[in-house]
């Protein structure tokens, strides 16, 4: 059994004594699910061997790889992304991947490649204890709405420093189809039955309310997802990887790095159709 040491209370977790790859035993890919399950995200250091490839044949041990809907796949490879910052790769909105359609990924396995010297890292947030930390009449609130996730938000109002010609590359790139799916805003986990907030950057509005409230709404429970006590940082070294419960996580990639280069390659585990609380 690999050699856990927590990060966080609440989020985090570094395993230690696994070498990642296609060969793993059942019983290991099965301590390193019920991990993630209870940490929300695990980092395995040192994984240097893993390649493209590598990278894809581990990951299908958890499940069955889907590529992402929208962007370029990497050559050679049937699933795999590359952020890369020097292209406009850099995840620096609170989000959870892919919550624009509506089976969204359940695991996503990102692997360093190339880290700034200084800065870049990734933050993530347990959304399971940001429910639980809500009030009883804000749970009540969480619970009764509803919100529309689409991929064609308003890279203006999301990026104002952008340029015309980086809103017309993101526009290009990571909106060029369009998605939009409705969840409700409390997820009931499929295998453990905690309740998350579904929430992040591809929210466009909340059910029933005008934008200036749904806004309103949503920073008030996002406070509570990203607050510090609830997340976990990690800096990262060049073959580090990071696997978390795409349904039970927030995450951001911290911009911070400037000019400095960062590229990080992910795959993403096929998930299912969010359930609310009311079934
Ligand atoms: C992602 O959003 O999946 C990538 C996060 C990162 O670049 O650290």
């Amino acid at each position: 059994a690999p050699e856990v040491r927590a990060i966080t209370p609440l989020i985090g977790a570094e395993l230690h004594g696994i070498r990642l790859s296609g060969d793993l035993a059942d019983e290991t890919i099965q301590q390193i699910k019920a991990l993630i399950t209870r940490h929300k995200v695990v980092f395995f250091r040192g994984q240097d061997h893993l390649d493209d490839q590598g990278q894809e044949a581990f990951a299908k041990r958890l499940g069955k790889l889907v590529p992402h809907p929208t962007q370029h796949i990497r050559e050679g490879t049937s699933s795999l992304l590359e952020l890369d910052s020097s292209h406009g790769g850099r995840a620096d909105q609170w989000h959870t991947d892919v919550t624009f359609v509506p089976a969204y990924p359940k695991y996503s396995v990102l692997r360093g490649v190339v880290i700034p010297d200084i800065g870049g890292d990734t933050i993530w947030a347990n959304t399971s204890s940001a429910y639980e930390a809500l009030p009883a009449p804000l749970k009540q609130l969480a619970e009764s709405l509803r919100s529309v996730h689409s991929n064609a938000y308003d890279y203006a109002a999301h990026r104002p420093k952008a340029t015309t010609v980086e809103r017309q590359h993101y526009e290009e790139v990571f909106a060029s189809t369009r998605f939009k799916t409705e969840h409700p805003v409390v997820r009931v986990h499929p295998e453990t039955g905690e309740r998350t907030l579904l929430l992040g950057s591809f929210v466009q509005r909340i059910k029933g309310l005008s934008r200036a409230d749904g806004q309103k709404i949503y920073e008030l429970f996002q406070g509570y997802i990203t607050a510090p006590e609830n997340t976990v940082r990690w800096r990262w070294s060049a073959g580090d990887v990071a696997i978390w419960d795409n349904r039970a996580t927030q995450h951001v990639a911290v911009n911070d790095y400037g000019g400095a280069h960062r590229v990080v390659r992910r795959v993403t585990i096929d998930g299912d159709i969010p359930v609310g609380t009311d079934g």
